[in-house]
């Protein structure tokens, strides 16, 4: 089963070719960064033309490198929601346009749902733990700490299609926190890998950031830590290279020391044994060598994609894609894109 799988939510436009849920035949990624980094965000108008004008390359560059004809396909997917309207009606109306032509299944998927199939992918590169189970992927039930531009959630994963969300943020997301506190401080957009690589300089436990509700249910609230920032900055005279790099360290670690306390404790709580991170934050290497070496403790197993999985990409959207059609579930071509879409 060869799925054509075409994601478009927000500002990259992504294609892929994925064969039965679990093997990358192709992952191209077209990344509009530089176009939003003058704005210092997202523009939605500039994102959904610049999908327009790459989606056609892209998705014929992915059939290209997985060396499949189009007639070939089995199955056409993409994301519905949620996201950007504008962009995810692009990539939304090329795939059911492709699969109208093809007469073929087509299926929306969910964008967070996308996010959590990262997990069953193989890719390379493969470790040794890896290999020797077999594979990459996760055991059911699993808690899915979910942390993206748009979303922090904490999900309770119990079967393929099968979710109980235990906890979400109740303001910014995770990513949007550290989008934020990266533009305060001036030091450039996308805020998220700036702030993994400069605090990898500083010192984390320099200035003790609160961490709200860190014992209190599971969920988040991210915006106190981001203004307890402002405040900080706001009050001094000067401001160093060295002070910015260790606020950056301390605002990092207080972001991550929340997000592992309260899977961890989920996991506990609901006796699960294995833990799954997801969206564009699981790329942060502090949270994924904090959430691991707590997780090691605690004797559970982690489950967590390589980088260039956990960001916005085609490839678990056309895995969540073949699960989803295994069970029937496919989708008529009058879907339309729901940018409010939750799981
Ligand atoms: O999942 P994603 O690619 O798009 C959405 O669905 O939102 O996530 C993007 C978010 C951005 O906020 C970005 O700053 C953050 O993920 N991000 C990171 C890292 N890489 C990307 N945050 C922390 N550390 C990173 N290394
Ligand atoms: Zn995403």
């Amino acid at each position: 089963m060869k799925i054509l799988a075409i994601e478009t939510s927000c500002d990259e436009t992504s294609a892929s070719v994925v064969e039965n849920g679990k093997h990358i035949l192709s992952s191209v990624v077209a990344s509009q960064v530089e176009f939003h980094q003058k704005y210092g965000g997202i523009v939605p108008e500039v994102a959904s033309r610049k999908h327009i004008e790459v989606i056609a390359a892209v998705v014929k560059q992915a059939l290209e490198e997985a060396k499949i004809p189009l007639k070939k396909i089995d199955a056409v997917a993409s994301t519905y929601g949620p996201g950007l309207v504008g962009s995810l009606i692009v990539g939304l109306s090329y795939a059911k346009a492709i699969a109208f032509a093809l007469k073929k299944p087509f299926i929306a998927v969910n964008h967070i749902e996308g996010h959590i199939y990262a997990n069953f992918l193989n890719s390379p590169p493969f470790s040794p733990s890896l290999i020797k189970r077999g594979g990459r992927g996760v055991s059911f039930p699993f808690i899915c700490l979910v942390v993206s531009g748009g979303h922090t959630q904490l999900i309770l994963v119990k079967d393929h299609g099968k979710y109980e969300t235990l906890g979400r943020t109740r303001d910014d997301a995770a990513g949007e926190a550290f989008d934020k506190v990266a533009r305060f401080l001036g030091i450039g957009y996308p805020g998220g890998p700036i702030i993994d690589k400069m605090a990898k300089e500083g010192d984390a436990a320099a200035i003790d950031f609160p961490r709200a509700m860190i014992d209190e249910g599971y969920d988040f609230s991210f915006s106190g830590l981001k203004t307890a920032i402002v405040n900080y900055v706001k009050k001094l005279r000067t401001m160093n290279d060295e002070l910015r790099t260790n606020i950056v360290a301390s605002f990092q670690q207080a972001a991550v020391d929340i997000l592992v306390e309260k899977t961890i404790r989920a996991a506990k709580n609901r006796k699960v044994k294995w833990i799954a991170l997801a969206g564009g934050v699981s790329a942060n290497s502090r949270l994924r060598t904090d959430l691991r070496s707590r997780a090691d403790k605690e004797g559970l197993s982690v489950s967590i994609p390589p980088i260039w999985l956990c960001t916005d990409n085609a490839a678990m959207i056309g895995c969540a894609a073949y699960y989803l059609l295994k069970k029937g579930k496919k989708s008529n071509l009058d879907i339309e894109a729901v940018s409010t879409l939750r799981i």
